[in-house]
């Protein structure tokens, strides 16, 4: 067990960009897929956590070729179109569901293999049977030790190479039918059919959905029955995006409804309509009181208008009711969640942890975890209000919460842990083993901790070449600020005044022009990029010679300068609004014009020499000398090192020296005392 970690509770609003991970079910669905793809996929933004380890050192021991690297978030796999190189294999599928299930399917398709498997403890009593029944009527063996059928882990599966016409009893567990219509179209003529209901059935959608993306859909007859109608090897993906995490999202969308007023936290790629059930946890936190506001392919939360209860059925997105169950003593009302019935036998009895804790810390659960542990079919848990209890039972210090080795439960009270229950910054909540998290979520509370930041303003001020564009970008992406290119800016309006026939030469011609265009952003990723008229300038038409002619004349211009100053401003409101931690603006006069309050000011500057070749090396023909003379000698906003800037010479100095730099600057200002 890790050491217990004291949360300390946030005494001021949570901002900036969850650094939420990788989908643990889309990276490992996707890996099986993979593995039985004719081809080579390479994932990027997989998750990488103790599940999809086990599952890709598996693939590993049964000789697959999987090539991890971590920094950069990406796996990539050589399928074998459905061949699996290994016939007899020893492995374990430690208490990862996906890895049980998915794989134990996957080996039935080996014609004659022999493989041993087992699980943790944990593993060994959470439900196999639907699966190994199925798989036994098509000729398959899961037997245990003694000779005797298997029900559970451990046992050793002789495989026969084929599925045949299953019916599977899916109603403890999605996985046991998703484990097996993935392996079906390498079966010609298999079907599967289930037997009754299942739980969480948005996980089967996200099953046939990426059968579908991987070249095999999957049809449902009038019967019911699952079929693949061009059965055959997967088709590899070439470069497929793993979708950030719906699950471990939750938490940071429940987060701004405990710090307080002026939160805002941005969730990069949270979309309805992708592949994820577990995205309509947003629908019951906003009908709690969340603020949400959907930008582009983002979720921004803003601090929550209210915090109320209600009665929810979780049953399609179970994995989330313990981010709301952990909010529900802070509400203002009751707070029922229903049909959680299968979540008893998953990384532990999940209701009975639940109502456990809660009760620990002196919340009225119902019913309570007594009659839970005399009933193990009730599936239903009301959460009542308790302020008050709460700050009795941790009057005396912080309360160890228990984790039962369960990811969910440590980061769904770290949450509750970070609500300033006394107002003094007491902290009250301590979680036992929060290491736990790294089943799906190695990350969680340095995650947690980044959103603790005041928002900053970064200016980058610089010569032609110097630096700036791919220091602040990166800056920016690391620390989630948002990223603003000012010479962007210039470039766009000059793009346009040279189209309306304007001459830097005629001020004249200038001013008509400049009066019909209209300024606005747009969000894409993490760069706030300029629109003209409401459309995007394209990123060529502004590098073009032309534009690099005269940029540095138009700029030099007082009226084309404060055509832009007002609306470069306003970007700094812009970032705050999109839940950003700060905004990182580039250019040649931000900290000394647009914007000189900024917490952080830094000057790039490289030998011209050196400056001439990074734009060689980019194709350009720019004449850098020359627009640096005329950007640092005009009247108006020349550039210059503004005053209390920090210079950075990197003539010498690597992209990832001068970032380190930076961020140490930003991340020293954005320390909240
Ligand atoms: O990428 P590069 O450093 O060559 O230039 P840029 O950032 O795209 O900026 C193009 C031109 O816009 C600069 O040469 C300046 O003349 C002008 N500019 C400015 O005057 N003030 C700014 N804050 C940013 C750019």
């Amino acid at each position: 067990m890790s050491p217990t970690l004291t949360i300390t509770p946030f005494r001021t609003p949570a901002r900036g960009v969850a650094q939420v991970p990788g989908s643990k079910s889309i990276t490992n669905r996707a890996l099986l897929l993979a593995a039985l793809a004719e081809g080579e996929t390479l994932f990027t933004g997989a998750l990488f956590s103790r599940d999809t380890r086990i599952l890709c050192a598996a693939l590993l021991a049964l000789g697959y070729e999987v090539t991890t690297d971590e920094a950069a978030q990406t796996i990539r796999i050589v399928g074998l179109g459905g061949r699996i190189p290994k016939a007899h294999a020893k492995l374990h599928v430690g208490n990862a569901g996906t890895a049980a299930r998915f794989l134990t399917a996957f080996l039935a398709l080996a014609p004659q293999g022999v493989y041993e498997m087992d699980g943790d403890e944990a593993m060994r009593a959470r439900p196999m049977a639907g699966l190994l029944d199925a798989l036994t009527s098509a000729g398959c063996r899961a037997l245990r030790a003694d000779g005797q059928p298997a029900t559970h882990f451990p046992f050793t599966l002789h495989t026969a190479g084929r599925l045949g016409d299953l019916e599977v009893d899916a109603s403890a567990s999605s996985q046991l039918l998703s484990a097996l219509l993935m392996a079906l179209p390498l079966s010609p003529g298999a079907s599967v059919r289930m037997k009754g209901a299942t739980v969480s059935e948005p996980f089967v959608v996200m099953t046939e959905k990426m059968c579908a993306q991987f070249g095999r859909p999957l049809v449902r007859d009038a019967a019911g029955a699952w079929r693949c109608a061009q059965p055959g090897p997967y088709r590899a993906a070439g470069t497929y995006a793993i979708e950030p995490d719906a699950t471990a999202a939750s938490y940071f969308i429940a987060l701004p409804a405990v710090t307080g007023a002026g939160a805002g936290v941005r969730l990069q790629g949270y979309v309805k309509g992708g592949l994820q059930g577990d995205t309509a946890f947003a629908a019951v936190a906003a009908r709690c009181g969340a603020t949400l506001t959907p930008q582009g392919s983002a979720l921004v939360v803003q601090t929550w208008h209210d915090l109320q209860g209600g009665e929810f059925d979780f049953n399609d997105f179970s994995d989330t009711f313990l981010t709301l169950a952990t909010l529900a003593p802070l509400a203002s009302s009751p707070t029922t969640i229903r049909n959680i019935g299968h979540t008893r036998k998953q990384e532990t009895d999940r209701v009975l942890a639940m109502a456990t804790e809660l009760e620990r810390l002196g919340v009225k659960v119902v019913p309570t975890a007594a009659e839970l542990r005399a009933d193990e079919s009730l599936a239903t848990l009301t959460i009542h209000p308790a302020r008050a209890a709460l700050q009795q039972a941790a009057a005396r210090g912080p309360v160890a919460i228990h984790t039962y080795e369960d990811h969910r439960m440590a980061m769904s009270f770290g949450i509750l842990g970070s609500y300033d229950l006394f107002g003094d910054g007491r902290p009250w909540i301590a979680i036992q083993d929060p290491a736990c998290t790294s089943k799906t979520f190695p990350k969680f509370f340095q995650a947690l901790e980044a959103l603790r930041t005041r928002f900053v303003a970064v200016a980058v001020d610089g010569g032609a070449a110097s630096g700036k564009s791919s220091t602040a970008k990166v800056v920016a992406r690391d620390l989630g600020l948002l990223h603003v290119d000012t010479g962007a800016h210039y470039r766009s309006v000059t793009r346009a005044l040279l189209d309306a026939g304007a001459r830097a030469e005629d001020p004249a011609s200038v001013l008509p022009a400049l009066a019909g265009l209209r300024l606005g952003s747009e969000i894409s990723g993490i760069s706030s990029c300029v629109t003209l008229d409401g459309r995007r300038p394209a990123d060529a038409s502004l590098r073009t010679e032309d534009v690099n002619a005269s940029v540095s004349k138009f700029a030099a211009l007082p009226a084309v300068r404060n055509f832009l100053l007002a609306y470069q401003r306003s970007q700094v409101a812009l970032g705050q609004a999109a839940g950003f931690a700060g905004v990182i603006m580039e250019g040649r006069d931000i900290g000394s014009v647009v914007l000189p309050d900024a917490e952080v000011r830094v000057f790039l500057q490289a030998d011209p020499v050196a400056r001439a070749q990074r734009r060689a090396a980019e194709g350009q023909t720019d004449a850098v000398a020359q627009r640096d003379l005329l950007d640092s000698t005009r009247a108006t906003a020349p550039l210059v090192c503004p005053a209390g800037a920090t210079r950075i010479d990197n003539t010498h100095l690597s992209l990832v020296a001068v970032v380190a730099q930076v961020k140490a600057l930003v991340q020293s200002a954005a320390r909240l005392v």
